[in-house]
């Protein structure tokens, strides 16, 4: 993971160096530093913890230097100190780098048998001990940066500083993404065009294996052989402004109220609400003819790709292979040519979706992209994209790019039923009706949102947390879980509310609240009855039901909450009962003292394995 940036220029680079992390955070935020040239020698500045860390020791030291490289980093190997935070290297080079290098520690054991000293523990300081003995072995900067990119395995994106070449950084790209910026006599590199945003929108992407040399005018560019390449520049339509919080208090909070506005808006990409017709883009997946569909994704994600399971099988009866990426990719998946996968990410960026992405390509599988960020490597790489129009999501925590990935994935449905003949002209009127109707409805539920503070605190002293639901609830019960215990950091697990009585109804008890997801569909009379099972057993349950349905499930025995939901098509519940969910994780941390947009441990974009 990690995001990195760099700046040749005539002027001085450290805050622009800063400003382009600031951008970057979501890539991790355990550690920063940036290397600046001064008279043809390396300085650096690292700080342990957020940017902010960075900047204060900056304001007390600052460094001068008109070309600099510059490193947020998420922790794979190291934990976040000052030692282990980049750029590594020392007198003679400057290094940067994103990703994991797989062979580092043979690669690091024969540099110490030749008496080199490491002073991290992270597998990217090899890279600078390599470049420094290519150097000490009379290489020039150009031939020791050739020779080492060669010996590095796993994947990377690099920024190189070296001593005495104060009008140049090296730069290479395997596996993680870089993309170089032109400014006026001054050129960038950055992990996404967001972070070069501020500085120019004139984007050249590298190409894997892709390495290059920049200059304040010169870009040259090399591929994997070591051949002169061009690769085309593009103009980013990436925003320079820092989108803020407006009135609240964490972005997770904004963007939770923001869904009835953006849900509509990716509505209405895909939906011709006076004819009632789904309209995919013309470059779409030719549902009619495929015998399968392959759906697959990380985290929350996978979560609105498992939901999606569900209506591709009822609306176009379409058989789904569904798993994690990280799985998919590994998998000996006997794909068939001409069938077709989708592959769900907000960033475009996740490491294990991508390369599942890339491995159903190669197989000959048709495959499209539903991504928030247009310009990512998944966009740029697809044979269709869907964009979700999501808006920037800054808060770790997904919540409306989740949302608008299902209102992506229902329309995606509804035309696959259409496609197959399932799905008759009345029937899709129909079915665009109700999601049209789900951002009024969706406002209803935010108009009661304040509700969720005290029901926050209701869960807030648990120590564990489960979750139950059938049918399309059951993904959602795995999605609540999830977003409770990654910003309140209090256990959670979701089930098959049928599932309870195999194993996981033995860990109920009066201190484990139960959170029930019962929307009035078919499955509703039976998940209540898992409900009074739970509760007979002395389980706390918070039901989440319409009001008739919390009508229907009373019993003598009190819940510890509810919360009335508005009626709405069943098959689309998940789209409303995402919302108390979020509410439900989000107070809970509130009342928790979490770090609620930025939690320990996480990055928003999961770039390595
Ligand atoms: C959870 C969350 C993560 C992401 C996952 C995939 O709230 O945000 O589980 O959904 O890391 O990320 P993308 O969608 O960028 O591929």
């Amino acid at each position: 993971m990690c995001g990195i940036v760099g700046i040749v220029s005539d002027h001085g680079v450290a805050s622009r160096l800063v400003e382009g992390l600031r951008r970057l955070e979501y890539r991790g935020y355990d550690s920063a530093g940036i290397a600046t040239l001064i008279d043809g020698e390396i300085h650096r500045k690292r700080a342990v913890g957020k940017l902010s860390a960075l900047e204060t020791k900056l304001e007390a030291e600052p460094l001068a230097g008109t070309t600099g490289i510059g490193h947020t980093r998420w922790a794979t190997h190291g934990k976040p100190t000052e030692k282990n935070a980049h750029p590594h290297g020392g007198a003679k080079v400057a290094v940067v780098h994103n990703g994991i290098i797989e062979n580092f520690s043979p690669l690091r054991n024969d540099l110490k048998d030749k008496g080199v000293t490491f002073e991290s523990e992270t597998d990217s300081e090899v890279i600078a001990r390599l470049l420094e003995d290519e150097l000490a072995q009379g290489s020039d900067p150009m031939r020791a940066f050739r020779e080492v990119l060669a010996k590095l395995e796993g994947a990377f994106a690099l920024g190189v500083l070296f001593a005495g070449e104060p009008d140049a950084i090296f730069c290479a790209r395997k596996g993680s993404p870089l993309a170089l910026g032109k400014g006026e006599g001054e050129m960038f590199i950055g992990s996404d065009a967001l972070a070069l945003a501020p500085f120019t929108n004139r984007i050249t992407y590298l190409e894997e294996g892709d390495w290059a040399v920049l200059s304040r005018e010169t870009v040259a560019i090399f591929d994997g052989a070591g051949t002169p390449v061009e690769r085309e520049e593009t103009i980013s339509d990436a925003s320079a402004a820092l989108v803020g919080k407006g009135r609240h208090r964490h972005f997770m909070a904004k963007e939770i109220e923001e869904q009835p506005e953006v849900v509509a808006h990716t509505l209405t990409t895909y939906l011709n609400p006076s004819e009632g017709t789904v309209n995919l883009p013309e470059t779409g997946i030719d549902f009619s003819n495929i015998s399968r569909l392959t759906i697959s994704a990380c985290g929350t994600a996978y979560l609105a790709g498992l939901i999606s399971k569900y209506w591709f099988e009822t609306l176009a009866r379409l058989p789904v292979e569904i798993d994690i990426a990280s799985e998919l990719r590994y998998r000996d998946v006997p794909y068939q040519k001409g069938e077709a996968a989708l592959f769900v990410s907000q960033s475009g960026e996740t490491a294990d979706t991508l390369a599942a992405m890339r491995h159903a390509a190669e197989a000959g599988v048709t495959v499209g992209a539903v991504v928030n960020v247009t310009q990512s490597t998944m966009a740029r790489e697809a044979d269709a994209v869907f964009p979700i129009k999501a808006g920037p999501e800054i808060g770790v925590a997904s919540t409306k790019a989740f949302t608008c990935q299902l209102a992506t994935l229902a329309c995606l449905a509804i035309a696959a039923g259409r496609a197959r003949g399932y799905v008759t002209p009345e029937r899709e009127a129909e079915l665009c009706e109700s999601l049209l109707k789900l951002p009024r409805l969706m406002n209803d539920v935010l108009a009661h949102a304040e509700e969720f503070d005290r029901l926050g605190t209701l869960l807030q002293p648990a120590r564990d947390v489960l979750y139950l639901g059938r049918g399309v609830s059951f993904p959602m019960a795995l999605e609540g879980a999830l977003k409770l215990k990654e910003i309140s950091y209090i256990h959670a697990e979701g089930y098959a509310a049928g599932e309870l009585k195999h194993g996981p109804i033995a860990l109920v008890d009066e201190h484990v609240p139960v959170i029930v997801i019962a929307p009035r569909d078919a499955h509703f009379e039976k998940t209540v009855s898992n409900m009074h099972e739970v509760m007979a057993r002395g389980g706390k349950c918070l039901l989440l039901a319409t009001e008739k349905g919390l009508e229907a499930a009373k019993t003598d025995e009190p819940l510890l909450g509810s919360f009335a939901m508005p009626d709405v098509d069943p098959l689309f519940s998940p789209l409303i009962y995402a919302l108390p969910i979020q509410l439900l994780a989000y107070h809970t941390a509130v009342h928790k003292g979490t770090d609620v947009d930025q939690p320990r441990n996480l990055a928003k974009s999961v770039t390595v394995e």
